[in-house]
């Protein structure tokens, strides 16, 4: 039977952490795959986490099945932090939540759903996108194809390259936008470029799937969440895949969801059934230990600024090591100008690395990036950073 199956290349990504495992450098670093690890090196579980752990312990509760859709109290809690509290469009019951695993689990239902409504539409991601965006949504048998967005040259946006690409596509092409905190770039639009990307894709009738894992690391809670609250102010029919993995540190959790806006509260009734059928046939319903702890932290007030705070902190360090590379590389002699790194935005630096610097990296240092130039900030410390910034003066020759 199995005779004839091909051995497929290891994950862009993930398969990084199998080679990291085995590698035997004493210094090795991992600045692969994004996880934020603090100052000592270790992936931190977060107080308000622990928390809402123990109380859960204490209450004993039973493991029954959740709803096919998960738990409504973390569904809402999802709502909430993407649209805000006040939000009309929760109010008039067109928001559709759906717990899933992780943000993956939510492109995965959410693309598994599209090709059903949708079976003659493109997909279009960001040149470049996280490498699992194009696999992903071709596995759900979608052609993918990709829109303008990284300018190599500048370090920053093409982004009359991205609007012209945009006004130009066939209605009802799906464009998957990462809302905040581009990953692998760290590259965002403005605010100002996010209404004019906003408005072509309502003028060219297109259909935003908005990706957002990195929710709090860019500027704030709120803040990271007004491209989302821009689009849903449009009032176009969207979907949200998001994230709990890195803003709570739950990776191994898979705690994410899926938001649909649809155009009123019937439409999304229906939705929602179709939804069901997607997640039931899938992976039946989402698991309960996860999402009741991030529900508990979401609504219990005490919890839920204890959690801000420890977000904020993290997201401090990461600034404090994109300043620290940058001043480690200098001097360290390195002739190149990385001041961009500070202007990038979240846990990833898009390093300008070549694949053969980041392989160099690999095998003479025990320093791990993506092949394309991606390296996580987030998980530098005061450590490793002299040890990185050293290595990277080398490999740059
Ligand atoms: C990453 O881009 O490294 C993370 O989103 C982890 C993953 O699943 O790829």
């Amino acid at each position: 039977l199995f005779e004839a199956v091909e051995l497929a290349p290891r994950d862009p990504i993930l398969g990084l952490n199998e080679q990291y495992n085995t590698d035997t450098h004493t210094h090795k670093v991992n600045l692969g795959v994004g996880v934020y690890y603090d100052d000592d090196g270790r992936i931190p579980l977060l107080k308000a986490v622990r928390k809402a752990e123990l109380a859960r312990v204490e209450a004993a509760a039973p493991r029954g099945y959740l709803p096919i859709e998960g738990l409504a109290s973390y569904n809402n809690g999802v709502q909430t932090l993407l649209l805000g509290a006040d939000s009309p469009l929760i109010a008039e019951g067109r928001v559709l939540t759906a717990q899933a695993l992780g943000g993956t689990g939510a492109l995965k239902i959410g693309a598994d759903f599209l090709k059903q409504l949708l079976p003659q539409s493109k997909v279009v991601i960001s040149n470049p996108s996280w490498e699992n965006h194009r696999a992903l949504f071709e596995r759900a048998n979608f052609t993918v194809e990709t829109y303008p967005y990284y300018d190599a040259a500048t370090h920053g946006l093409d982004f009359n390259a991205m609007l012209a690409a945009l006004e130009s596509l066939p209605a009802k092409t799906i464009v998957v936008l990462h809302a905040c905190c581009h990953n692998p770039t760290g590259v965002d639009p403005s605010i100002e470029q996010w209404q004019q990307i906003a408005q072509a894709v309502k003028q060219a009738d297109l259909v935003p799937f908005l990706d957002i894992a990195y929710q709090g690391f860019g500027d704030g809670l709120t803040e990271d969440a007004a491209v989302v609250r821009l689009f849903a102010n449009l009032g176009i029919a969207m979907l949200i895949s998001s994230s709990f993995s890195k803003s709570f540190s739950l990776y191994g959790e898979r705690v994410g969801a899926l938001t649909l806006i649809a155009g009123s509260q019937d439409e999304k009734s229906r939705v929602l059934s179709q939804l069901k059928r997607v997640i039931r046939t899938n992976y039946s319903n989402p698991p309960t230990h996860s999402g009741t702890v991030v529900s508990s932290v979401l609504n219990t007030p005490e919890l839920y600024a204890l959690w801000t705070e420890e977000l904020a902190e993290m997201r401090n360090r990461i600034r404090a090591m994109r300043q620290q590379l940058v001043d480690n590389l200098k001097a360290n002699g390195v002739k190149q100008n990385f001041d961009f790194v500070l202007a990038q935005r979240g846990m990833f630096s898009y390093s300008g690395l070549t694949a053969d610097q980041v392989e160099k990296l690999r095998t003479d240092h025990g320093i791990y990036a993506v092949s394309s130039g991606r390296i996580c900030v987030a998980a530098l410390n005061s450590k490793n950073i002299d040890y990185v910034a050293q290595a990277i003066a080398k490999v740059l020759g």
